[in-house]
């Protein structure tokens, strides 16, 4: 790969879950939209409280003329089944192939098939089980960062007897 880069993306979600796929909307003057069309694959590495500020950071700053992995000391890890890497600082890190661009408007959706996802073992307690909220994760609301707060409840308890 030429080239790799970074920017933040709030626009993703899970859409299937056989086969696993997922999206990212991407503005189509955003630096990485060429990249990311070219290749037609990416990682979308997890965020967390420590990397707030690479979080934002990657988010207004531009590939075109930065480095971002170097000007936030990101580390490059090499991925399995993509050529982009994975930034080893994110606890979850998932290897996605595009299969359809989806020209909605202001932003272009990339549907992906997920490849595989890349789990920090430092987050696996002695059972196997990955501990996703010892990760801090954060998330982005209305222009601001967030940690995720409290557990409201586990899936399925409001018809539990
Ligand atoms: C919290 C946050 C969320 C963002 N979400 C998106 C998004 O979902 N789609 C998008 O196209 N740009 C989004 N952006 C803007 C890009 O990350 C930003 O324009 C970035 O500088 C593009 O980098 P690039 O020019 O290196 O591609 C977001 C920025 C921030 C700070």
């Amino acid at each position: 790969m030429k080239h790799s880069n970074v920017l933040t993306v709030a626009w993703t979600g899970t859409i299937c879950t056989d086969p696993a796929m997922t999206y990212i909307s991407i503005r189509p003057e955003r630096y990485s939209y060429n990249l990311i069309k070219e290749n037609m694959e990416f990682v979308i590495n997890l965020t967390t409280k420590d990397l707030v500020r690479a979080t934002d950071w990657c988010g207004v700053k531009s590939g075109a003329e930065v480095d971002k992995f170097k000007e936030m000391g990101l580390t490059k890890e090499k991925a399995e089944h993509v050529k982009c890497p994975l930034i080893k600082e994110s606890p979850v890190c998932i290897e996605c192939k595009v299969t359809e661009i989806k020209e909605l408007g202001s932003h272009h959706m990339f549907m992906a098939e997920v490849l595989s996802i890349d789990a920090d073992e430092k987050y696996f307690d002695e059972n196997g089980k990955f501990c996703l909220e010892k990760c801090d994760l954060i998330t982005y609301s209305h222009g601001q960062y967030y940690t995720l707060g409290e557990n409201l409840g586990k899936f399925g308890f409001s018809v539990k007897k």
